[in-house]
């Protein structure tokens, strides 16, 4: 490993399991040297696997709802106190529609359901940018990364209502990072990354086709959680300090493509 994080304190949203993208940031970030704080969702502290890895990694877990600014500002401040200062990275690793969830077409959205997902997915990060900005919790040069998905530029069908949260999410890393940059010259870009087997993605209804196409229409591959990892730990180091209001496709060449020879093959 090469000490990319050495020195450096962070957050890390949404470690739900092992196949969690967030779970391979954290054991690459603690490869690389970092000290960092884990959080979920209340509940998902019951249903997932965190405290393994809060083990593995000598993280201490502070709960929090991503959606309520009452958990957000007080895991901002006691991780501050825990990791001894301000901070000098966040992930935002965190998505769910419950449209998707209760199988409603997108065509027939529950509109409670809508703004539900939109909250946790999308507005979420809004809110956590507010506490980190107002109590000039980041460090200078720091780098705040959210993860998102192609389906923000181009239809998916079964992707239903999660397509207007990313592309949300995405407008709101430009925004914010425009204030973040020239106020406190932090970075925040977000990773478009391929189809990946978790929790969330396995969710999404016919998962494993669009898993499948991606992985034959892309050159390199689909990019896995590990790789997804890495690129996220140099988006967190000094190497790229002046990468931001990025949506950085990681994908194995996926966005760029029109047809590959191995799925003509397949017509
Ligand atoms: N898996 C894929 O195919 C894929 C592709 C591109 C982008 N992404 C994105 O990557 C991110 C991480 O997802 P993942 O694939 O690792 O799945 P995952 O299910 O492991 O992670 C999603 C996380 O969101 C958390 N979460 C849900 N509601 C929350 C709330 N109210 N407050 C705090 N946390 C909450 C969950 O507890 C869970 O840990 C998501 O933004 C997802 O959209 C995933």
């Amino acid at each position: 490993m090469y000490n990319l994080l050495k020195g450096k304190k962070g957050i890390i949203f949404g470690a739900l399991d092992e196949k969690s993208i967030a779970w391979k940031v954290a054991e690459r970030a603690k490869e690389e040297g970092a000290e960092f704080v884990l959080t979920n969702a209340p509940i998902a502290m019951r249903m997932g696997s965190i405290k393994e890895l809060s083990e593995k990694t000598g993280a201490e877990i502070i709960p929090a709802d991503a959606t309520s600014m009452e958990d957000l500002t007080n895991l901002v401040e006691k991780s501050m106190e825990i990791l001894g200062g301000k901070l000098d990275f966040v992930l935002h690793s965190i998505g769910m529609s419950v449209n998707v969830r209760k199988g409603k077409h997108y065509t027939d959205s529950n509109y409670d359901f809508t703004m539900k997902g939109f909250d946790v997915s999308a507005l979420s990060f809004h809110k956590l940018m507010n506490v980190l900005y107002n109590k000039k919790a980041m460090n200078e040069w720091g780098s705040i990364v959210a993860l998102t998905y192609m389906a923000a530029q181009r239809v998916f069908p079964d992707y239903n209502d999660m397509a207007d949260n990313k592309a949300y999410l995405e407008s709101i890393a430009r925004s914010f990072g425009y204030f973040f940059g020239k106020e406190h010259k932090v970075r925040v870009n977000t990773i478009s990354q391929s189809p990946t087997v978790t929790t969330a993605g396995s969710g999404v209804k016919g998962f494993e086709g669009f898993f499948n196409y991606a992985e034959k229409m892309s050159p390199l591959g689909n990019a896995t959680a590990l790789e997804c990892a890495d690129y996220t730990i140099s988006l967190f180091s000094d190497l790229t300090k002046k990468v931001t209001m990025q949506n950085l496709f990681h994908d194995g060449g996926f966005s760029n493509m029109g047809i590959s020879e191995s799925i003509m093959k397949d017509f």
